[in-house]
């Protein structure tokens, strides 16, 4: 088969001759045929070089400062009663303005090293902030080793510490920890991350309206982010509407997998201590993993041979080993696949884990160590009201809700 060289590839390969040096990628790259591919535009190695399409704002901000007022009744006096549980710092209050800045960060894909990454990548809104597969993709396409988890009512975690083995020591310091990493965003350094967004057109005027200086710095870069995740809180599901009802709202199936829930302690870890068990109204929050097991998080029996040591590969106590920070259970409808490691791809599947799956091991919480049975042997009627209660946590309008909703969209 012969090749007719195109009037394209002729044009180049005469440049090509009269200017031997300057010979053009475009050229060696072009296809010959009839219609060529357009020519790619070569990403900018220079921070700052690529600018993207400015983030669509509200003319009046949002409020985010007032987020943690509209809780229901129950949840209000909850807090009221445990004031030292919301982490909020002095140093770091909420502002709509921080907020918003924090907002339009998390959603930047900017803050990636090849712009293909954004927080949001991984946190989709409407998984409630995460994103539907065992462990996600990073900006070269390498996978995390862990679940993504969702960010939703973080600011009630007392302790303040994030991931799974609740490394970070609080939120602040968490943010700037996956821009860094190698496998999620590959931003080189601070430095490197403070001049690509200096040289983004819309954040000197965000950063002034949020701190009073155009100076974009990391530690605003994490204290903006801290206060809009501090922003996301979560209690408009049908469960808070149940508890000012008398639960008139719920099928029987929901009430009694309700019970269940209460009756088979999985309140004692998924909810604070204090309103755990049967006939109380638990806030399905989890304001803190200390005293619930043995050491410092917890274990559920995944595995009698740790292959993730979790918050014993930081802390290196025995009791640590292979225990992680509990999940919250509100909207868990949304955040499949389930566990550390993203190893149960529906709720089925995580209430079969409790039922005939629990493996003894040596740091297993005490709410399952005298369990020889290999689980709790629920009958089928039993997980499907477990199952049918668990759907009651879900929020569907934190799915929805614009002031957390991706501006670049
Ligand atoms: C490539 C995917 C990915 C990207 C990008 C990403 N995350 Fe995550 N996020 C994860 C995974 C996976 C975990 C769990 C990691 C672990 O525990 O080791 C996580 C955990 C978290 C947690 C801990 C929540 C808790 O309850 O302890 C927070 C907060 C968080 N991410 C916020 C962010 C922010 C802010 C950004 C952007 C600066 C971001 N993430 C970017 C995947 C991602
Ligand atoms: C000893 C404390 C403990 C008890 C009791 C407990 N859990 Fe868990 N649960 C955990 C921990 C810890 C995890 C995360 C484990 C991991 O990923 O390594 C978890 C994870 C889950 C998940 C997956 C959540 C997600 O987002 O990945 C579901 C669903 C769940 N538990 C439901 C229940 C139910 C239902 C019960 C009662 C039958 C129960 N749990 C009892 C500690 C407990």
């Amino acid at each position: 088969m012969t090749k007719t060289i195109s009037k394209r590839n002729l044009i180049c390969l005469i440049a090509g001759i009269a200017l031997v040096i300057l010979n053009s990628v475009s050229c060696k790259k072009e296809n010959n045929g009839a219609n060529p591919a357009p020519i790619p535009n070569e990403p900018n190695p220079e921070p700052g070089g690529n600018d993207p399409a400015a983030p669509n704002l509200p003319g009046t901000l949002y409020d985010y400062v007032g987020t943690r007022n509209n809780m229901p009744p129950y949840m209000q006096a909850f807090m009221n009663a445990n004031p030292t549980l919301d982490n909020t710092p002095v140093g770091n209050p909420i502002t709509n303005a921080g907020a918003t800045l924090g907002r339009v960060l998390f959603y930047d894909k900017s803050l990636s090293v090849n712009n293909t990454r954004s927080c949001g990548s991984c946190h989709h809104q409407d998984k409630a902030f995460t994103d539907g597969v065992a462990t996600s993709e990073g900006f070269e396409g390498n996978l995390t080793r862990r679940n993504s988890m969702p960010v939703v009512n973080l600011r009630f975690f007392r302790s303040a510490t994030m991931f799974w083995d609740m490394r970070a020591k609080d939120i602040e310091t968490q943010t700037l920890i996956p821009v860094l990493d190698h496998i999620e965003m590959g931003i080189p350094s601070l430095a490197a991350l403070e001049t690509k967004l200096t040289g983004i057109s819309y954040y000197p005027a965000l950063f002034k309206s949020a701190f009073g200086s155009e100076v974009v710095a990391s530690d605003k870069i994490a204290k903006a982010i801290s206060q809009f995740l501090r922003s996301i809180v979560s209690f408009n599901s049908r469960y808070d509407q149940g508890v000012a009802t008398q639960f008139s709202n719920f099928s029987a199936s929901e009430k009694n997998g309700m019970r269940l829930m209460q009756a088979d302690f999985c309140t004692e870890c998924h909810s604070d201590f204090s309103t755990a068990g049967v006939g109380k109204n638990a806030s399905y929050l989890i304001v803190d993993n200390t005293g619930v097991n043995t050491g410092f998080g917890s274990n559920n029996g995944l595995e009698s041979n740790y292959t993730d040591k979790g918050i014993g590969e930081i802390t290196h106590k025995p009791a640590d080993q292979g225990t992680f920070k509990i999940p919250s259970l509100r909207n868990v409808e949304l955040t499949a696949p389930y566990m550390h490691d993203g190893r149960f791809a529906t709720l089925e599947d995580a209430i079969e884990h409790y039922s005939t799956g629990i493996k003894q091991n040596p740091n297993i919480g005490i709410q399952f160590s005298g369990i020889q049975s290999g689980g709790l042997v629920f009958s089928a009627k039993d997980k499907n009201d477990i199952i049918a209660f668990l759907k009651t946590l879900t929020d569907q309008s934190l799915a929805t809700e614009p002031k957390y909703a991706d501006p670049f969209k």
